[in-house]
């Protein structure tokens, strides 16, 4: 098994150190390497570092405070705290990389049964991109960590970031300031049914 897929932890402390270019160029280009359905790519990624990063992540928390007056995912508020927490560990990552499905369909709107097929086929597809990133992220040295607590600042971040898209996950990456260990995970005969 490859050693990035046995040692990749999500990281939630940062060191306060840059990232050199070269290596987020190098974690884009290996998501941007990934398999898609129909090969149609639908994945944007947008980088943001320094004051861009401060601002989106103002927006994100304002949206946060939305939701808490004015919900738009009211069955999801037992995990809006987790939601601030998430916001957080973004403010210590140096890079946030926010990841949108070009293609994608507004989650507030309702889908015919054939879109939300290519939802599912384009989210897939994007979520190999990202595990393309993080064990790249993982193999030069840094820490990472996947993220989908954006979807409780969707609307603001989406007009903030003029995403042209469905906001779909963002990628929080930097130096790992912690050395957590594994979580557990389900065994093999808990998830496996082998036929013959
Ligand atoms: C789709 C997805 C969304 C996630 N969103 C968040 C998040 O918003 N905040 C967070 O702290 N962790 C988030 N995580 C990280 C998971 O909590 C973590 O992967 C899981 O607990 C297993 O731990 P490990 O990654 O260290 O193996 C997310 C992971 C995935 C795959």
């Amino acid at each position: 098994m490859l050693s990035a897929i046995m040692n990749r932890r999500s990281i939630r402390n940062y060191k306060n150190l840059q990232v050199p270019k070269h290596m987020i160029e190098e974690i884009l280009q290996s998501g941007i390497l990934a398999p898609s359905s129909k090969n149609r790519q639908p994945w944007r990624f947008l980088v943001v570092t320094g004051n861009a990063k401060d601002e989106a992540l103002a927006v994100m928390k304002k949206g946060i405070s939305r939701e808490k007056e004015h919900p738009l995912l009211p069955e999801s508020a037992q995990y809006l705290s987790g939601s601030e927490n998430t916001l957080r560990i973004m403010e210590k990552a140096p890079v946030i990389i926010f990841i949108v499905n070009s293609i994608g369909i507004d989650i507030h709107s309702s889908l015919k049964p054939e879109e939300r097929i290519y939802e599912i086929c384009n989210a897939q597809s994007i979520g190999a991109a990202i595990e393309n990133m993080i064990l790249t992220a993982t193999e030069l040295g840094l820490g990472s960590l996947w993220i989908c607590d954006t979807y409780f600042a969707y609307k603001e971040l989406c007009d903030y970031l003029k995403a042209d898209g469905e906001l779909l996950a963002a990628l929080a990456l930097g130096y790992a300031d912690e050395t957590p260990p594994s979580r557990p995970r389900k065994s093999m005969d808990d998830v496996v049914e082998w036929r013959n």
